[in-house]
């Protein structure tokens, strides 16, 4: 088989099993524009220059923005965060969802996955909801969609988080989503002046999926 028809393959399997999911993939080509995807209380589309004022309003709070690298702090500095992440899209190296809840327009928070090697095999992802939100489950069904799009998609086998040790929240978020904690990346992270340790949590494609045939088991 061929590399591109290996890839081919992965794309059309990556699609299967998001739709068995409750997914809807308007494209698999998401360099050209990031597919929407649909969950049971949230919808993951591509970042409109018009998300700006409601970001802004969801993500720069204190609570949100503590143990996070430092969200724009004006309308425009969301608007050139949004540029950037479409152009980074183009380029290949990054994926950035608005998190829109079913029922509203505007987005209440993103998920980001970036390559940390060519080709995606390694990739980062990370998270920010506004606090408004938090407890709701729209972190957890977002979550899967978008660790759904790393592995089925884009073609990522492993998938790692940082959160700082003090961020009960965003640890917690990651244990619950089936994340593994392999270490702690010591003096790590530069907030407010401070180096913070933070945990490395990572999820591997083939744990995704064995862990997605549990969740399937729990639903029937
Ligand atoms: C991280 C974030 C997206 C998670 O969304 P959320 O809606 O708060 O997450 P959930 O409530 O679904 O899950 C968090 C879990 O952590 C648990 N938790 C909360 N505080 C905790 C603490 N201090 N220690 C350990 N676990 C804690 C919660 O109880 C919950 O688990 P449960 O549902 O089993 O009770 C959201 O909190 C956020 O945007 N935080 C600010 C940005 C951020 O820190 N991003 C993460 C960077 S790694």
């Amino acid at each position: 088989m061929t590399t591109q028809t290996l890839r081919h393959t992965r794309v059309m399997a990556g699609m299967q099993t998001a739709m068995a999911h409750n997914t809807a993939t308007t494209t698999s080509d998401w360099k050209q524009a990031l597919p929407v995807l649909t969950g049971s209380m949230v919808t993951l589309r591509e970042l409109r220059i018009s998300d700006a004022a409601s970001l802004l309003a969801m993500l720069s709070t204190e609570e949100v923005a503590r143990f996070i690298s430092p969200p724009p702090t004006t309308i425009e500095g969301f608007e050139r965060f949004i540029a950037w992440t479409q152009r980074e899209r183009a380029a290949g190296n990054y994926a950035c969802f608005a998190v829109v809840p079913h029922g509203m327009d505007s987005a209440i928070g993103i998920f980001q996955v970036r390559q940390l090697e060519p080709g995606f095999g390694t990739a980062e992802w990370g998270f920010a909801i506004g606090s408004a939100f938090w407890g709701t489950g729209v972190f957890m069904d977002g979550a899967r969609l978008v660790i759904d799009f790393a592995f089925e998609v884009i073609g990522t086998h492993r998938l790692e988080a940082r959160a700082a040790i003090l961020n009960g929240r965003g640890n917690g978020a990651l244990r619950k989503v089936g994340a593994m904690q392999e270490g702690i990346l010591r003096k790590s992270f530069l907030r407010h002046g401070e180096y913070l340790d933070q945990a490395l949590w990572t999820i591997l494609d083939e744990d995704w999926r064995q862990q997605r045939v549990v969740w399937g088991a729990q639903i029937h």
